[in-house]
């Protein structure tokens, strides 16, 4: 199955940086090979825009979306629902990831709400996972949900801060997720670059990437040979 490369792009960019950089991935991208299918995930603010520059460059790119509202469409203030992504184009989406963890108190109850959500929805979730809570995610999901998620190992230590993290650990991670979740595809999250990219799609299905995304060249050389 092909390699999935995810842009997560956290919360960056204004509406004009963000076609620019479809226009500018897509020129680059132009009769080259891509490591596999490329997604872009910007903040909420830009998904329309980014849909629109995919549509209109003719992009090779699919829409992500960072996270989701854990209920449906309803009384919910500021929270954005699965049916109004799905609605934007959007079709991956990533759930608890560690940022909302960590700022947002995000709970493997909550996270699990979401995933529900997404798979209502008819998208993919993306559910981004640390070794220490992989056992208790899996455990907060119900049987059936498992098998349709794709997991992100994105070790803490690793995530924003140039320290990626030696792959045989990663290797030996993948391995625990499957055990806990069953046969998902693995994705890797943390400081992953251009320069060791390579040594993650050995030994998983796909990377997801935060700073080395924001850049149109860096992200380009990750993203294709
Ligand atoms: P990073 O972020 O590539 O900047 O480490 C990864 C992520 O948070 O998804």
């Amino acid at each position: 199955m092909e390699k999935l490369l995810i842009a997560n792009w956290k919360s960056h960019k204004k509406l004009q940086a963000a076609s620019q950089w479809v226009e500018q991935f897509t020129t680059a991208t132009a009769g080259k090979n891509p490591r596999g299918t490329v997604v872009v995930a910007p903040p909420f603010s830009l998904l329309q825009t980014v849909q629109e520059a995919i549509e209109g460059f003719e992009a090779p790119l699919i829409l992500g979306a960072q996270d989701v509202s854990k209920y449906p469409f309803g009384k919910y203030t500021g929270e954005v629902a699965a049916a109004s992504l799905a609605d934007l184009g959007v079709r991956y989406v990533l759930v608890g990831h560690s940022e909302r963890r960590r700022h947002f108190n995000e709970t493997n109850q909550e996270v699990a709400a979401k995933v529900s959500q997404v798979l209502e929805a008819g998208l993919i979730p993306v559910v981004c996972v640390d070794r220490e809570y992989v056992q208790d995610q899996a455990a907060a999901l119900a049987s059936d949900q498992l098998e349709k998620v794709l997991v992100a190992y994105e070790p803490v230590e690793a995530v924003g801060t140039g320290n990626n993290q030696d792959v045989g650990v990663v290797q030996e991670v993948v391995k625990e997720i499957r055990q806990a979740f069953g046969e998902v595809r693995v994705l890797y999250g943390g400081s992953v670059t251009e320069f060791n990219v390579g040594e993650y799609l050995l030994v998983c299905d796909g990377v997801l990437v935060g700073g080395a995304s924001l850049e149109v060249s860096d992200f380009f050389a990750l993203t294709y040979h």
